[in-house]
């Protein structure tokens, strides 16, 4: 199933299982985790350090809190967390891909945050959390990759303690004209074949772009934080709105229709 899967065209992708999807997501990112930083700097043009930048200014985080992200991946988020919350707070970076987690680990050892930076195995779909753990949860450029979005805001909500702050960084659809279609050229185009020159593999860099055909747009997302249960949400287009940054707060008083 895995292998050459893209190369069957159309909207196959949409019409897969839930488990099918995260399989093939599972293989892409096994296979790519080695080059995954190196790439992400090169194909975003290093955008994607200004994005958590912002992102971060922000949420101002507190020292001391207690931080989720979700799909960390190589641990870039949740290394920016842990510098904010200190040693009196607590970050967990939690991933289903070992070989992501295993490029994360020296990573946090070197930060010298390992003492209060947990990373660990877990699907986004089923967070191994109690209700109400966390003060912040964040997702960094995941939400596309995951079988069903929806499914993976109310889990953040679900332990994000009442008042806190669930987070997402993610690639989005520009609206801006002559931007919008100069970038899906290069996004369509001309990432893909960089992706398979530098990596060797064409799939990975044609995921890319196709797992952001049917994701939802910036403004239809954030009615989707809204249906999680989460209120005052807001969110920021960046880069001419090739990135959207979510923000929403788990009420005080539960009562949402998660
Ligand atoms: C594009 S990478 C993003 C990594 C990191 N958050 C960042 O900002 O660079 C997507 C990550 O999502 C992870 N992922 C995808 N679906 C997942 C799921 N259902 N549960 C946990 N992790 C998942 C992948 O393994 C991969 O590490």
């Amino acid at each position: 199933m895995k292998a050459g899967l893209l190369s069957k065209g159309g909207n196959f992708m949409d019409e897969l299982s839930q488990s099918a999807k995260a399989e093939f997501v599972h293989h892409v990112f096994s296979n790519i985790a080695g080059k995954y930083d190196t790439m992400n700097s090169v194909l975003s043009f290093y955008q994607h350090k200004v994005w958590r930048d912002v992102a971060m200014a922000k949420m101002a985080v507190r020292r001391g809190n207690r931080c989720l992200d979700v799909a960390t991946g190589t641990g870039d988020w949740a290394i920016a967390l842990a510098d904010e919350v200190g040693d009196t707070g607590r970050v967990v970076g939690l991933d289903f891909c070992e070989e992501m987690l295993d490029v994360a680990r020296p990573k946090v050892a070197a930060a010298g945050i390992g003492a209060y930076t947990k990373l660990m195995s877990g699907n986004a779909m089923e967070l191994p959390f109690a209700d109400d753990e966390f003060d912040v949860v964040t997702i960094g450029f995941a939400l596309r990759n995951v079988p069903d979005v929806q499914v993976v805001l109310n889990e953040m909500t679900r332990v994000a303690k009442p008042g806190g702050m669930v987070v997402s960084l993610e690639l989005s659809k520009p609206t801006w004209e002559p931007f919008r279609s100069l970038y899906y050229f290069y996004f369509y185009r001309i990432l893909p074949k960089i992706g398979k020159l530098v990596v060797g593999d064409a799939e990975p860099y044609e995921w890319l772009p196709r797992s952001l055909i049917t994701f939802p747009d910036r403004f239809k997302l954030a009615e989707m934080f809204q249906k999680a249960g989460l209120e005052r949400v807001a969110h920021y287009p960046l880069t001419g709105g090739i990135c959207a940054l979510h923000m929403g707060y788990k009420p005080m008083v539960s009562g949402g229709d998660q």
